[in-house]
């Protein structure tokens, strides 16, 4: 059976672009992004979905005064969808417990470090280029990985390096790393999740392919 895919964003939307041009062009097998939530009604995100016929919603954490009632909403409106893959691309606000649970190994993040260098609270958009820049690692990345109850610690499913280069500032790096790593490895693991090609086993992603 086909998926359904939500895909959760906050801003831009390039790794969206990317996931809904490798729709179009068949690199995503066996899945269909039947909604795009965003946490920011101003993401420019929301209007690439619209300019390619994707529902779209709104959910912002600060319309709710408790952490809880916010994750609850979340997961009743993925539910009603009938959502079968939960896509973070850029979405900049936690999961909590209930959302994480009710979709336990079916929610992948893309993360632009190679985890577990540069992750965790904190570390997000270009805050994660800074970091590695400050360090000066020769080599960052991009990881596609599961999401579990531990930020950013979740069940590996795909990486790719990216040479950092000297001169670089964090914008540079971002892009070198989203347009050589990020808008490919995220579409090939959502295709590999839709034809049910991801294992996993003791918090450890094995492909089959
Ligand atoms: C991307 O670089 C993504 O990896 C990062 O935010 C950017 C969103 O760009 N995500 C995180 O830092 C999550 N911790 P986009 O809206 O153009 O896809």
């Amino acid at each position: 059976m086909m998926k359904n895919i939500a895909v959760l964003v906050s801003g831009g939307g390039t790794n969206l672009q990317a996931l809904i041009d490798a729709e179009k062009s068949g690199v995503i097998k066996n899945g269909k992004i039947t909604c795009v939530i965003s946490s920011n009604p101003n993401a420019y995100a929301l209007e690439r979905a619209r300019q390619n016929g994707i529902e779209t919603e709104v959910i912002r954490r600060k319309d709710y005064s408790e952490f809880s009632d916010y994750d609850k909403a979340l997961t009743e409106l993925l539910k009603s969808k009938n959502v079968d893959l939960i896509v973070l691309a850029g979405f900049m606000t936690i999961l909590g417990h209930e959302v994480i649970s009710a979709f336990e190994n079916c929610i992948i993040n893309i993360h632009p470090a190679l985890i577990p260098s540069f992750c965790g609270e904190g570390f997000y958009g270009l805050r994660v280029h800074e970091a590695a820049l400050k360090k000066g690692v020769k080599l960052s990345g991009a990881t596609a990985h599961f999401v579990n109850e531990v930020c950013d610690g979740g069940p590996i499913i795909i990486q790719k390096a990216v040479e950092v280069k000297e001169g670089d500032t964090p914008e540079i790096l971002q892009k070198r790393i989203m347009e050589q790593a990020e808008w490919k490895i995220l579409p090939r693991a959502v295709s590999l999740f839709c034809q049910d090609k991801i294992k996993v086993k003791n918090n450890i992603a094995v492909i089959s392919d």
